[in-house]
């Protein structure tokens, strides 16, 4: 099939590419002119695994291209996917702005008729907009569908064409046919084709995320109480997780979820309950434990410092001046460069804020990192060079280098051997044995 895919982000790249893997004739549109450059100069914009061999057999067997020319890519395709970003708004509401200028601009330039498919992630009745957006300038037929998208950064390529479920919710028997043709290669076993309504189809994409924020939120808030009570989360996790109505899946403790997803889409979900007149009370209050979350290592490291939290007052303006802190992880989570709403910033702008000089590695994001930390912290290539008389290390992404290390090395390396392990990665028992002071999320 012919597919042009509009916005060449995280979900469009990857969309596009493996569409193309299963034989499409793939065009990927950006407005992002530098983007656009790089992908036709053979340089992959985003960090994930796998990519840029799929991206370079696709592109030599002509199969995939990039461009900036919305006319060239709308003409090019019967399908058309909008992959454009949705940002919150002032109020967290999902921004449909970039959304609704795709539409227009399909359907500007519609020379017959299209299937128009939303895999950006947005609100219920979006589709009735984007509907509303094309009608204004089409002169053809068209469909309009809701396709949104499960893929998770870091294991993008797999989630694409091993998906654990397709959603495609449309009002059209032809459209619904194209699209079932379209993803039935990556669906051989089994049914895992859902078909339905498309406000169905857009609700279901939140609520799933809704859904494993609140766990993430839920286990958080756990492991604040075992800390309080002296009880051990890992045990308490493990005890859980065997029940099978529960799982093991998004229940580990840690700094926080963070990401292009979670955060903007609990938002943007409350706020849609709000129109409807639905108090979304739980999802105010995963937000809020996730708010939460993000500053306990920083208070962690605080009060280790200083014996007082950083909201009990009474702490000095700069608590932690002089003191540095090595920072191992910075995107949101691992094998991605993504740093939008990472966990990392707001613990390093509180230990900056705090007085501390911070020295940080990550293995792919420190190029996205320097972006918005600029020259507030140092940036290391080596793990271990950011030990380097540091008093204290903070773990806060879990890559899996970070997690079989050489603790006697680090020993040696660090001025204080004081570890505060945001993801409880490490044998706690075998590091005390080695002389370290060690603090996990809820552990005892
Ligand atoms: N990143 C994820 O893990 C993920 C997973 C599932 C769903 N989603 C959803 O998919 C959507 C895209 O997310 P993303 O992470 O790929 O975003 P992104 O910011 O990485 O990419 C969006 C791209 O759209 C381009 N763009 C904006 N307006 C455009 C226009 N009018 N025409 C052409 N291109 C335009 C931007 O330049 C950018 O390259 C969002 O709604 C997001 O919620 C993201």
């Amino acid at each position: 099939m012919k597919i042009a895919v509009i916005g060449t982000g995280y979900v469009g790249l990857v969309t596009g590419t493996c569409l193309a893997e299963s034989g499409n004739d793939v065009i990927c549109m950006d407005i992002d002119v530098r983007k656009i450059e790089m992908l036709n100069s053979g340089v992959v914009p985003i960090y994930e695994p796998g990519l840029e061999e799929l991206i370079k057999r696709n592109v030599g067997h002509g199969r995939l291209g990039f461009t900036t020319d919305m006319a060239k890519a709308v003409r090019h395709a019967e399908l058309n996917f909008i992959a454009v970003g949705t940002p919150p708004g002032e109020d967290g509401a999902a921004d449909l702005k970039y959304v609704l200028l795709a539409a227009r601009a399909i359907g500007k330039h519609m020379n017959g008729y299209k299937v128009v498919i939303n895999k950006s992630t947005v609100p219920v009745g979006t589709a009735d907009k984007v509907r509303a957006a094309l009608a204004a300038k089409a002169r053809f037929k068209f469909d309009v569908v809701s396709n949104p998208e499960f893929l998770k950064e870091g294991a993008a390529i797999e989630d694409f064409m091993r998906p654990d479920r397709v959603v495609i919710g449309a009002d059209s028997a032809k459209a619904m046919e194209i699209m079932e043709e379209l993803y039935a290669p990556f669906v051989r076993k089994g049914d895992r084709i859902l078909v339905m309504d498309i406000k169905s189809a857009e609700m279901t994409k939140y609520a799933s995320n809704a859904m494993l924020a609140t766990k993430i939120s839920f286990i958080n808030e756990m492991a604040l109480i075992c800390a309080g009570l002296g009880a051990d989360i890992d045990s308490v996790r493990r005890g859980m997780g065997f029940d099978r109505r529960i799982g093991f899946e998004f229940l580990f403790p840690g700094v926080g979820y963070g990401g292009s997803c979670f955060p903007k889409d609990v938002k943007a979900l409350a706020q849609t309950a709000k129109e409807c007149c639905v108090d979304a009370r739980v999802l105010k209050s995963v937000e809020a434990v996730n708010e939460r979350q993000k500053r306990l290592l920083s208070d962690m490291v605080l009060r280790h410092f200083t014996g007082k939290a950083a909201k009990t007052g009474g702490v000095a303006k700069k608590p932690l001046a002089g003191k540095t802190i090595a920072v191992w992880g910075l995107s949101f989570k691992p094998r991605t460069d993504d740093m939008r709403e990472a966990p990392s910033v707001v613990i390093i702008n509180n230990l900056l804020r705090a007085g501390a000089a911070v020295s940080a590695h990550d293995p792919v994001a420190m190029d996205e990192a320097r972006k918005i930390f600029k020259n507030r912290i140092g940036f290391l290539d080596d793990d271990y060079e950011t030990l380097r008389g540091a008093d204290a290390l903070a773990v806060v992404t879990e890559w899996s280098e970070f997690r079989t290390p050489d603790f006697k090395k680090m020993k040696r390396l660090m001025k204080r051997p004081v570890i505060f392990d945001g993801r409880n990665i490490y044998n706690q028992e075998e590091l005390r044995k080695l002389g370290f002071t060690y603090y996990g999320i809820g552990r005892r």
